[in-house]
């Protein structure tokens, strides 16, 4: 007996790779576990199959966003990307015939083809993927089922996948959207502004008839943690708070399942906020797309993109994890997802978070800086926060002090901003030590907006102070839709990703940020201070924020 256990782990060892090692495993914050899963209920997991291509990707993405390149704006269909970074032959049959002799056959596939989406019962889940034991978790009225332990898969299909999701990773924690204290003590001195649809209008130059008029404009918000936005709170927002300018009072497009329940905050500010700058303009909410109890809401959106050859030109999505939890195969897979939606002619821009420079307690001794992914992916557009220097008039704006930005640990600093970010680095800012953050990664964020003291109508019910780079990334959102509709006018293709294309403008068009430091590591070190805001570009207010006439002047052209 004793000798057939170690044959058994022998081959065990020789036939199987694990993935995703440098993926965590601890339980998230609030999640209460419930035990096993029975070998019979089903799950469903998504396979991430290799793609093709992906330095042609990577070129193409540089080309069509290079403003100085033949190439730019010659974006590519999805049928396009999916001949160009879709699965070798090889590939799909190698892990099809790995699924089919597990009697795994329930399987969807996207227009990419790059992706499975498959059910099977977790008895056959635990034997296709060794190692993996299938656990219940669940907070408040949410379930979640995932593994305890890393997961391996045959050695033959280690090649031919990226990784296998609905596995490993828990939703981010849920950060109630901060209502800001500060705001509410300081507006017991008096009056308070707070902002609302015309503050922001006013404050980025937009005049009353700067909506959008073309035809086929678009824009999206995605969300993904359990939050809805209510019609009627969105139509109540806009009948009290937009005056004077044409706009819209209802969603075009909801895509997923909208649950019941109360509305969510956050759901309502990136609605409410992303139609009042991008006044008029076809507005469509990706709601929560995967509801089963193994799905990653996250990936189940990527994979939406993948399966839809019309989406709308900007999506703005306030959504973020600790890089330092995530697995690099995920997050590099991720990656090649922005930049197949780069390539069509999309916009991605995610919020910085709201956290400043973050903390990761990463031993008892040492902290250092913790960046948040997507935020720190190169590939999409990051937004930061600001405040009004005087919280009573529309002055000029300083650094909101939650601002995320920083360095990646991840990923290489991108070819775009170097010079800025060297331009950054070497202008003597008091800079944190060097041993909290690593000056070559991909620095964030690239511009910024108000993020502090905003109004939102959430259950029928007009709410004040309430702050995040949640607030600001919708408003940057619905300001490059309107510059979007003024390019569609005039017959020339969307911005699709912005960054090549904004770092050229250094700072043309947009109010510099030049107060203020953002928080960090409540240590003696540093003691709560992260970076500091400077002239031109700087990791806390990244360009700064838009003045709308100025912006559109240098985006309308070619
Ligand atoms: C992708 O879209 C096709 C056609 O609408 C559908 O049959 C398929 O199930 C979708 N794939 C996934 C993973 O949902
Ligand atoms: C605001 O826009 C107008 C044109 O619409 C321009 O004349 C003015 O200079 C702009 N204000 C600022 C502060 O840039
Ligand atoms: C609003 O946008 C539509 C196109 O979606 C356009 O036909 C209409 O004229 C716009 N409204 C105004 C007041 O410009
Ligand atoms: C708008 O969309 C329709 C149908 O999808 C298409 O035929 C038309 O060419 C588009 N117009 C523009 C200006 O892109
Ligand atoms: C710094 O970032 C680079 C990528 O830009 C990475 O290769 C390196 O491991 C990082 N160093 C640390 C200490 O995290």
């Amino acid at each position: 007996m004793r000798g057939l256990a170690v044959f058994w782990i022998c081959v065990y060892l020789v036939r199987a790779d694990r993935l995703e090692t440098d993926q965590i495993l601890s339980v998230q914050e609030g999640w209460i576990h419930e035990g096993r899963v029975s070998p019979l209920e089903e799950v469903e997991l998504t396979f991430a199959l290799k793609q093709q291509n992906i330095e042609r990707l990577k070129e193409q993405l540089e080309l069509v966003s290079d403003p100085d390149s033949q190439q730019y704006g010659k974006f590519l269909s999805l049928e396009e990307v999916s001949s160009l970074v879709g699965p070798s032959p090889l590939t799909e049959k190698v892990v099809q015939n790995w699924l089919q002799s597990h009697g795994v056959t329930s399987c969807l596939t996207v227009l990419t083809r790059d992706f499975l989406q498959c059910s099977m019962s977790v008895q056959v889940a635990e034997t296709l993927l060794p190692g993996a034991e299938f656990h219940r978790y669940r907070r408040e009225d949410q379930t979640l089922v995932r593994s305890s332990a890393h997961y391996s898969v045959h050695d033959d299909v280690t090649e031919h996948l990226d990784f296998v999701g609905g596995v490993l990773r828990f939703p981010p924690k849920v950060k109630e959207i901060s209502r800001s204290w500060a705001g509410a003590r300081r507006s017991v001195k008096g009056f308070h502004l707070g902002v609302t649809p015309s503050t922001l209008r006013t404050r980025y130059n937009l005049t009353d008839t700067d909506i959008g008029t073309a035809a086929n404009n678009s824009q999206a918000v995605a969300q993904f943690l359990e939050q809805f936005y209510h019609p009627a709170d969105l139509a109540e927002f806009m009948s009290l708070f937009a005056r004077g300018f044409q706009h819209l009072t209802e969603v075009e497009r909801v895509v997923g399942t909208q649950g019941g329940g109360k509305a969510g905050l956050e759901a309502s500010l990136d609605v409410e906020y992303i139609m009042s700058t991008g006044a008029n303009i076809s507005t469509w909410v990706f709601t929560n797309p995967g509801r089963h109890e193994t799905q990653e809401p996250f990936l189940q959106w990527m994979l939406l993109l993948s399966n839809m050859s019309s989406v709308p030109w900007v999506h703005t999505i306030s959504y973020g994890d600790d890089e330092d939890s995530l697995s690099s195969a995920y997050m590099n897979r991720i990656n090649n997802e922005f930049m197949k939606a780069g390539v069509r002619g999309i916009s991605m821009l995610f919020a910085s978070g709201d956290s400043g420079a973050g903390c990761w307690h990463k031993t008892k001794e040492e902290n250092v800086f913790r960046p948040s992914f997507p935020a720190s992916s190169p590939y999409v557009t990051t937004v930061g926060g600001t405040s009004f220097k005087n919280p009573f008039k529309v002055t000029y704006e300083v650094t909101d002090y939650i601002s995320g930005g920083g360095f990646s640990n991840v990923f290489p600093m991108p070819d775009y901003q170097v010079s800025a970010v060297k331009a950054f680095l070497k202008g003597k800012p008091s800079l944190p030590p060097q041993s909290y953050f690593n000056s070559s990664g991909r620095a964030y964020p690239d511009l910024a907006a108000l993020s502090d003291n905003y109004w939102v109508v959430t259950n029928l019910v007009p709410i004040p102070w309430v702050s995040g780079t949640s607030a600001s990334t919708p408003v940057v959102g619905g300001i490059l839709s309107l510059i979007n509709d003024q390019r569609f006018l005039k017959g020339l293709p969307s911005l699709g990703f912005l960054n090549p294309r904004l770092y050229k403008l250094q700072g043309t068009g947009l109010y510099d940020v030049t107060e203020g430091c953002h928080l960090s590591c409540l240590d003696d070190q540093v003691q709560g201070q992260g970076f500091c805001a400077a002239p031109s570009w700087d990791p806390v207010t990244g360009w700064g924020t838009p003045n709308y006439p100025a912006l559109l002047a240098e985006l309308v052209k070619g």
